[in-house]
């Protein structure tokens, strides 16, 4: 009798090569955005070992390979194993010979030559768009160090609203505000408290609680021709945030509202007597003020995550910023 097709074997059996496949795909994604460098890297080597297995498995009967096919299911009570064992060489043929002159199966041929286009056009559809979707995010990342101009500008003692670009060539999107202070110096080295007037809630800018001296505001050029504008201000109250009511002391301690945690900081250098900006970074706190502050300084954090204390479980990867 001819063999219906549910009771043919199928073949591969089930494997878990695709789902390592998958897995090691879903971690170079999420490496992209994580961590690039090493969680991209592993995703990629996890996709390439299992995707190698895979095809290996896939393409198992074409190379000749013995194949362990898995039986369909079938009710009834299990085979009997009273009976005696036939030798190999006799009785039945267990698969129907091949038509002469037929290598392959048509029908497997087609399975194969489908799932191959059906991959091939998926590819086409799915790299560039996620080439499109994630590579702009990560073209020109990270913070160039930004002349402000000569020190002596900065007045001893007094407060600056600063405003500067980041990426002059970017516009207006990468203008950022500082509240700087010149605190003299500490050691023989000049000290700054530069501020960011990003909100540690989400990101709203903070104002001072307190006069902003329109009236005596400086345009000045930054060693590239950049324009900085310095407008004196007494932040006796601190700072304040309009969105969320957030309130901070003037060294951008939290005082109440619902931030989180400090003001985030610059870093500065003062190179040939001019102040350069570096990378911002996150604050939980500032014990004391001015050039005797200790600020609890930790890597840039975005607005809302706690950086010290139980919390900070919660948060624990970072989008490059
Ligand atoms: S964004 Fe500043 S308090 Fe909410």
């Amino acid at each position: 009798m001819e063999p219906q097709h549910g009771d043919r074997p199928h073949s591969p059996g089930p494997s878990v090569h695709p789902i390592g496949f998958a897995a090691g795909v879903a971690c170079i994604l999420v490496g992209l955005i994580i961590n690039p460098k090493l969680i991209a890297p592993i995703g990629a080597a996890i996709a390439i070992v299992f995707g190698f297995l895979w095809a290996r498995d896939a393409t198992k009967e074409f190379r000749g390979a013995p194949v362990h096919p898995v039986q369909p299911e079938r009710g009834g009570p299990p085979p009997s194993t009273d009976a005696a064992a036939v030798p190999a060489d006799q009785g039945e043929a267990a698969m129907p010979e091949p038509e002469p002159g037929e290598r392959f199966p048509r029908s497997k041929f087609l399975e194969f030559s489908t799932l191959g286009l059906g991959g091939v056009i998926g590819g086409l559809v799915t790299v560039p768009a996620l080439g499109f979707m994630v590579i702009p995010a990560y073209r020109k990342q990270g913070y160039p160090m930004v002349d402000l101009g000569p020190l002596t500008n900065f007045t001893e003692g007094k407060w600056f609203v600063t405003k500067f670009f980041m990426h002059p060539e970017t516009g207006d999107v990468s203008h950022r505000t500082a509240y700087i202070r010149n605190n003299g110096f500490l050691n023989g080295k000049p000290s700054l408290t530069i501020i960011s007037n990003r909100c540690a809630h989400l990101g709203c800018p903070v104002q001072p609680n307190g006069p902003v001296q329109d009236n005596q505001a400086k345009e000045i050029k930054g060693k590239n021709g950049q324009e900085i504008t310095m407008i004196p201000t007494i932040p006796a109250g601190g700072y304040g945030c309009p969105c969320h009511g957030g309130q901070y002391d003037s060294e951008g301690n939290r005082v109440s509202g619902p931030p989180v945690r400090a003001l985030d900081r610059y870093d500065f250098e003062v190179v040939d007597g001019r102040l350069v900006l570096g990378k911002p970074y996150s604050v939980a706190h500032v014990d004391g003020e001015g050039k005797n502050a200790r600020i609890h300084k930790y890597k840039l954090t975005g607005p809302g995550e706690h950086v010290d204390g139980w919390e900070q479980i919660f948060y624990p990867l970072q989008p490059p910023h």
